[in-house]
């Protein structure tokens, strides 16, 4: 992930290089550093961030166009579009319109991403927001039916794309051990995705897996 040249890591913090120097999007600490303006990430209100901070090897590469599934007040998404950069993309997909309005905030600021107000079990409803094709498709939606999102919306995943999705497990089932449920999930992907990389976001998260997959 480090070979982004737009993020950096020192010690336990996360920074992004920002490209709207001195807008912050959640009351994040903006540092300055050879000429740039520098955004910390913090991995416990991320798990992106988290991911990150837990090893993550898969790069998400400067100009990549990203897919957004619960896009929430744009905090993530942002870093997203740090990391990414002008030369690439964030379409949020947000069900919440008091979410949204937040979200439309951040987006106005930031010409590399768009705001989508849909719920992304129906992902028919905003393909035409969409360029055909992306380079990859996060999920971080708290509903019981999260793998079954994730492979409704490989549709815009181009052939390898990457996919990551935060598995809530208490979300999914309340009574499961998380292990079990974990199981569960990946094996309802396996038939749209391989899993590239897989982890625990604790400290950061409880009874989160941070699963990397590849489109089939
Ligand atoms: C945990 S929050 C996301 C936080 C965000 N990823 C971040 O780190 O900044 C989950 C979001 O998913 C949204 N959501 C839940 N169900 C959804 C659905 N079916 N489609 C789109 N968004 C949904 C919720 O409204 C909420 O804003």
């Amino acid at each position: 992930m480090f070979s982004n040249p737009n993020l950096v890591r020192e010690g336990s913090r996360l920074y992004v290089r920002s490209m709207v120097p001195e807008f912050k999007v959640h009351g994040e600490r903006l540092l300055r550093k050879n000429g740039a303006e520098w955004r910390e990430w913090n991995p416990n209100q991320s798990k992106l961030g988290a991911a990150i901070m837990r090893g993550l090897k898969t790069e998400i590469p400067v100009g990549a166009s990203v897919l957004y599934l619960g896009a929430a007040n744009g905090a993530t998404p942002s870093f997203v579009s740090d990391l990414v950069g002008a030369g690439g993309a964030v379409f949020g997909v947000e069900i919440s319109a008091r979410a949204m309005r937040d979200l439309i905030r951040v987006c106005e600021k930031r010409e590399n991403m768009l705001p989508i107000l849909a719920d992304g079990r129906k992902p028919e409803t905003y393909a035409n927001e969409l360029p055909g094709y992306v380079d990859f498709v996060f999920e971080d939606v708290a509903d019981p039916a999260q793998a079954r999102i994730l492979i409704e919306n490989a549709r815009f995943l181009r052939k390898g794309g990457i996919a990551m999705l935060a598995v809530k497990a208490r979300c999914v089932s309340s009574a499961e051990q998380p292990e079990r449920v974990y199981k569960a999930v990946e094996a309802e992907l396996s038939g749209t995705f391989e899993t590239v990389e897989k982890m625990q976001l604790e400290p950061y998260e409880q009874d989160h897996e941070f699963l990397v997959l590849r489109k089939r």
